[in-house]
């Protein structure tokens, strides 16, 4: 049979892996694939030193690769939501098939694309998009697809990652680390979308649609960064038990799904809470599996690779399947998506830690227990240090059972205001994932 064509728009480090991947396993992949899969074009701007490319043909003009009548699948590794929108729907349109890595693009286009996909018939595949080289996708749409996931919670952004496992091993700082990792490739073009948590939340929405089956909400996740937590904090957490991880949570409640990302105390037992470094790992509960864990590399440029190609073997395996019965884009049949809502941050239920700078005086704690306990928050431990030599502040470090958030919002705006409690309660969210 002859080879699958496939035109690779960007050859940064995604690109290149997706190149040399596709060269280095070629006979491996047509074994697998049925045909083989070969790069007919390649649009790039800059030639990639770590990629020979030999005699494939390069064009600097992206349309080219989807205007040209001999490819069969383009793979959007451009990044970004413009463009790459612009180039994806112009391919859609000329009856191509794609394979992209764009997070972005999918969480906030991916319905208007998957629609018009479907109109075509064709497929678009997004393994790469969420958790690099690790097939989660793959695992909660297909290998997960009898049960009823009750939640998804994931370390799904490896710079951030990174950037926290260096500063609680090493003491290094922030903006160091984060330096590091734009050098090693795995900072996105503007590494505020990692350290905010925006990357994390695309990749978030992504997840939950295909677990819950509903429409990607990427505009209603809850998004809070890394870069306002202390090493304070994390000492503290230590201390009771915890490891603080930048975490993305999906979960389905009565009343709606909860769509946040956040730093989050984990039990420091936890497998998950051991995901160092550049590492991702998601948890997966559904009801009839129980929790599940997919761990690997989040970023990089052949792990991610990894996740481009095995797209091409899927999508090379069902050209030749009728389109109203290829694996649906969303994982759930497009009439059957559910509008339960997507509830609001102050809805979402979690356990909470929070650090309170209070003056020495008698009372301090009886003023706060009963603020807590007139909202019902009930308090699973606490902790109080000495007060601190230089301003004479006492932290009083709690840890509540899990409430309605709306409840630590009331109960931090009282606290704030005791003449007794100095600077802004640190709050940060605690999940068991038991
Ligand atoms: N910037 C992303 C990360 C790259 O650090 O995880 C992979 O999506």
């Amino acid at each position: 049979m002859k080879p699958v064509k496939v035109g690779i728009c960007g050859l940064g480090t995604v690109g290149g892996g997706t190149f040399n991947v596709l060269k280095r396993n070629a006979e491996e992949i047509a074994r697998r694939a049925g045909r083989g899969i070969e790069v007919a074009q390649i649009a790039t701007r800059h030639p990639n030193a770590k990629c020979d490319t030999g005699a494939t043909p390069i064009t600097a003009d992206i349309f080219d690769v989807v205007n040209n009548p001999e490819i069969d699948i383009v793979v959007e590794l451009i990044g970004g939501y413009t463009l790459a929108k612009e180039l994806v729907l112009k391919a859609i349109e000329n009856g191509k098939h794609v394979v992209t890595a764009n997070k972005a693009l999918i969480a906030v286009h991916g319905n208007e694309i998957f629609a018009k996909a479907r109109e075509k018939g064709v497929i678009v595949a997004f393994e790469a998009s969420v958790a690099g080289g690790i097939p989660v996708i793959k695992a909660i749409r297909e290998g997960l697809a009898g049960n009823r996931i009750n939640w998804l919670a994931g370390i799904i952004n490896g710079t951030g990652n990174f950037i926290l496992t260096e500063m609680r091993e090493k003491g290094r700082t922030f903006e160091d680390v984060l330096k590091e990792a734009q050098a090693l490739g795995y900072a996105e073009a503007d590494p505020t979308f990692d350290v905010e948590g925006i990357d994390a939340a695309h990749k978030l929405t992504i997840l939950a649609s295909i677990a819950f089956g509903i429409p990607l909400q990427f505009d209603k996740a809850y998004t809070e960064g890394i870069a306002r937590l202390t090493t304070t904090d994390v000492n503290y957490a230590e201390a009771l038990g915890y490891r603080i991880k930048h975490l993305g949570v999906a979960r389905r409640t009565d009343a709606g799904i909860e769509l946040r990302v956040h730093p989050t105390l984990i039990p420091a037992d936890r497998l998950i809470a051991n995901v160092n470094g550049v590492m991702n790992a998601v948890m997966v509960n559904g009801d009839a599996v129980g929790s599940t864990l997919y761990y690997g590399a989040g970023a990089g440029m052949e792990p991610t690779a990894s996740a481009v190609v095995a797209d091409l073997v899927d999508v090379t395996r069902a050209l030749t399947t009728d389109p109203n019965n290829r694996v649906p884009h969303l994982a759930f049949q497009p009439d059957s998506l559910s509008d339960h809502p997507i509830l609001p941050i102050s809805a979402c239920e979690s356990a909470y830690y929070l650090r309170i700078q209070a003056k020495d005086h008698p009372g301090v704690l009886a003023q706060v227990a009963s603020i807590l306990s007139e909202r019902g928050i009930n308090i699973e431990s606490i902790m109080q240090k000495e007060a601190e030599e230089q301003d004479g502040l006492v932290p009083v470090i709690l840890v509540t059972h899990r409430v309605v958030e709306q409840r630590i919002d009331d109960a931090i705006a009282a606290l704030e205001k005791l003449d007794d409690v100095a600077d802004k309660v640190v709050r940060i969210r605690v999940e068991q994932l038991n």
